[in-house]
């Protein structure tokens, strides 16, 4: 079973195709990646697979069950959670504050899910988690853009998704921060999250993905484990090659 489908997704933006026929499969507890140039259409594919754009062509399948016409809010609830590249934060809330709203959001849709045990369900073992306890007072707006990635990422994680959508979610980490996001990523995926991950950070692909998709110019050129990616000449010459890392 497949966590995620995407079928022949094609997108258009008025003449521009950003997505063309794009056939996309994300295993259940694999953390899987998806990289490619600026503009290759990353960030459309995960406003189609949320669903805060329905695609011209094609279907989103999640669970086996159909999603295409489903509105963003359905989609997370049924267990998919999504970050955003440019950061949508409350910036006048807490760390805490900003985990604790989407907490309260997961309440009112499972209220009699409230108290579970799961190690990653409830604001403290988030913040645990992603070491966010140590500023969990502090205004989002004081906080470097490394340290907001956490929050993006914590507060999704507290809304309780089996999987997890990440765009860019290291760009402004610095390489420590980055080598510890990997470790949480990993945790998360033991845990028995999905992960499908956008990132620009090869080493952070490399490190953690099981697999790899690569788009250019809206198309898929490539998928494979990290080594295959890492060898295949066409994606070293449509990316890699001036990819950093
Ligand atoms: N709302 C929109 N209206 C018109 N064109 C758009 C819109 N959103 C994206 N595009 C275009 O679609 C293409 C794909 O954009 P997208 O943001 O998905 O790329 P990306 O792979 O996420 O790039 P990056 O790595 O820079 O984030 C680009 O050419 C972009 O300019
Ligand atoms: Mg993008």
């Amino acid at each position: 079973m497949s966590d995620l489908d995407l079928t022949g997704i094609t997108v258009r933006f008025g003449g521009h195709t950003a997505l063309n026929d794009v056939h996309l499969t994300v295993q259940s507890n694999s953390i899987t990646g998806l990289i490619g140039p600026n503009g290759a259409g990353k960030t459309t594919l995960f406003n189609v697979t949320s669903g805060l754009l329905k695609p011209n062509e094609g279907s989103v399948r999640f669970n086996n069950e159909l999603m295409t016409d489903l509105s963003p809010y359905r989609r997370a609830k049924l267990g998919l959670g999504r970050t955003f590249q440019r950061l949508e934060l409350f910036p006048s809330l807490s760390v805490e504050e900003n985990i604790q709203v989407a907490a309260e959001i997961r309440g009112e849709w499972f209220p009699s899910s409230l108290g579970t045990s799961s190690v990653i369900s409830s604001v403290q073992q988030v913040m645990k988690l992603t070491g966010l306890d140590s500023i969990a007072s502090k205004s989002v707006a004081e906080i470097p853009t490394g340290k907001a990635r956490l929050v993006e990422l914590a507060r999704t994680v507290v809304q309780g998704p089996s999987m997890l959508l990440l765009d860019e979610p290291a760009s402004g980490q610095n390489e420590n921060e980055t080598e510890e996001f990997a470790q949480i990523l990993k945790i998360l995926n033991t845990e028995g999250i999905t992960i499908l991950l956008v990132e620009h950070d090869m080493s952070l692909v490399m490190d953690v993905c099981d697999k790899v998709f690569v788009l250019d110019f809206g198309t898929l050129i490539a998928d494979g484990t990290t080594d295959e990616i890492q060898n295949n000449p066409v994606v070293i010459d449509a990316y890699l090659g001036g990819a950093n890392g």
